[in-house]
């Protein structure tokens, strides 16, 4: 299978996803927040903040693993994006940093699947254009190099989003596509 189609872009409620394994867009607390981790929290239950709490945080563009609870999925993998500074103080590289930690780890643990949020373009203001683009060069990249996970989502949560996506990821890799063998 070529490793462009272990790739697409969906929307919904990562919360709800039956993937092995979902992405939480983090704080370094991982002691819960809004958004994503707000949902994620809420629909695994009390468990998974009792299991953050042993792990005394993490660092932007890192990435830890927890059970998945009350989750469909069985793992999730908690990764503090950047906040948006204006992209003069490192943004990108973080970003890229948050998806490879992830996928590093998905790997580690043997994930057949693994569905991400778009990290850090909610609270963290990072522009969606711009982090899309971020996103998919090192999801694509690291599919390119390695056979797990084998399944990799985007999980968007609005239309205008899974757009954006899928309008970067024609505009960086189409034309792979049709050479990809
Ligand atoms: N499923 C999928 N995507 C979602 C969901 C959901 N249930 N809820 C929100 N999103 C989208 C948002 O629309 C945004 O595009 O996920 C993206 C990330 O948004 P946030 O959850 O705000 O995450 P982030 O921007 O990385 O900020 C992280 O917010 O919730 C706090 O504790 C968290 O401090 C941390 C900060």
């Amino acid at each position: 299978m070529c490793f462009m189609d272990r790739f697409s872009i969906v929307i919904g409620d990562i919360a709800q996803s039956d993937a092995e394994c979902i992405v939480n867009a983090a704080n370094c607390s991982l002691l819960g927040g809004s958004g994503v981790d707000g949902a994620i929290h809420h629909a695994a239950g009390p468990e998974l903040l009792a299991e953050c709490r042993t792990l005394g945080g993490c660092e932007t563009g890192q990435a830890k693993i927890t059970r998945g609870y009350n989750l469909k999925a069985k793992y999730v993998i908690h990764t503090p994006g950047p906040v948006w500074q204006g992209g003069g103080a490192g943004e990108a590289a973080l970003l890229a940093s948050c998806y490879r930690s992830c996928l590093r780890l998905a790997e580690q643990y043997n994930v057949a699947s693994i569905d991400f949020p778009s990290i850090s373009t909610g609270v963290f203001g990072y522009p969606l254009p711009q982090a899309a683009s971020v996103a998919l060069h090192a999801i694509m990249s690291f599919l390119n190099e390695h056979d797990h996970p084998q399944y990799v989502r985007m999980v968007c949560h609005s239309q205008n989003a899974a757009d954006i996506y899928r309008y970067t990821w024609n505009a960086l890799f189409a034309d792979d596509k049709s050479s990809c063998l």
